[in-house]
């Protein structure tokens, strides 16, 4: 069996990819401040290079899927250096450890590496232009893999969610679900469109490229592009809320502080013919979603 190490194994994606991938792979995973309540999973702060390295010298993997990341897009733009040490130095105490232990890396990139101001699809051959810090980060962060001449696969997704019961954190689609089942109005964007990804999905993308061999760069997300507000309406369609309690509002009139893309549809045919999985409609993605969380 490979040896498969996964950092961030306590968020969204690295627990999801931990929970498909743990009968084909010899599996190591990692946290940093929420400890799951199951099973063996070692500590790892990605920026104490020293722990890092040590790490994998001590497990050997073939693969390392590295998940971590600073992912509030706002506290990014407030606080750079933060943002800077995680997702740039952080990347590159495992990318570079990762090239001294001859493993393969893989490493999760975002949609907003883009501006969003191109009205077609976007795909890999497009130039990335982000429009805030976080973006910024995580392009650095890319070129900072490419530099080192490395086995590598650098996967740009967008909107993450997913059936999970880790902790408080809510992503985007479990927050909408949470305050219309309690009722609540919420505000949400109409003006921001991206691809919708279901964990399980990208989680299926990232091992299938890995077991073909393949290395490079690729968008892969959800099949759908769509504003945030109409897939808040399918999300309470699907699930019998009130879709009334959903109000559309601009992006202007959030006054958020870091900058949002405004339409980036990714192209994810590059992914698709590289891996032979196919990405998910928005539809089937939420049915799945459901039925994992009537499970
Ligand atoms: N969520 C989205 O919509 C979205 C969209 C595009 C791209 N992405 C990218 O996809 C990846 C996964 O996203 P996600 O939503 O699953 O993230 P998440 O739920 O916020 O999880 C992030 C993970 O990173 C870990 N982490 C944070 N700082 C760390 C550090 N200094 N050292 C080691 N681990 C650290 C966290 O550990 P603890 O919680 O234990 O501290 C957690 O396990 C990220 O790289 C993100 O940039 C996400």
């Amino acid at each position: 069996m490979k040896k498969l190490l996964l950092i961030g194994a306590s968020g969204l994606l690295g627990n999801k990819i931990y929970q498909s991938s743990k009968d084909r792979y010899e599996t190591y995973r990692t946290y940093n401040f929420h400890k799951p309540k199951f099973g063996n999973i070692s500590r790892l702060d990605v920026t104490e290079k020293n722990n890092v390295s040590k790490l994998l010298r001590d497990v050997k993997p073939d693969l390392v899927i590295d998940t971590h990341a600073l992912t509030n897009v706002d506290y990014c733009e407030l606080h750079h250096e933060d943002a800077w040490k995680i997702n740039v130095e952080g990347t590159k105490n495992v990318a570079e450890s990762c090239k001294v232990n001859g493993c393969k890396y893989i490493f999760i990139s975002t949609d907003y590496v883009y501006d969003g101001y191109k009205t077609t699809t976007y795909s890999e051959k497009d130039k990335p232009h982000p429009i805030n810090y976080y973006g910024r980060t995580k392009l650095i962060a890319e070129k900072v893999i490419e530099a080192l001449d490395m086995n590598y696969i650098i996967a740009r997704t967008a909107v993450l969610f997913g059936a999970s019961d880790l902790f408080d954190k809510l992503p985007f689609p479990s927050w909408v679900m949470q305050q219309l089942k309690l009722k609540n109005k919420i505000r949400v964007v109409m003006d921001q469109y991206s691809n919708p990804t279901l964990v399980d999905n990208l989680g299926e993308f990232l091992l299938s490229l890995y077991e073909k061999d393949r290395s490079g760069v690729f968008n892969v997300s959800g099949k759908d592009n769509i504003s945030r507000f109409e897939f808040s309406k399918m999300l309470a369609k699907e699930f019998g809320l009130d879709e009334k309690l959903i109000e559309p509002i601009t992006t202007a009139e959030l006054n958020q502080p870091a900058k949002r893309p405004q339409k980036v549809a990714l192209n994810v045919s590059k992914a698709e013919k590289a891996s032979g999985v196919k990405a998910l409609k928005l539809e089937e993605a939420i049915k799945i979603f459901k039925n994992q969380l009537q499970k």
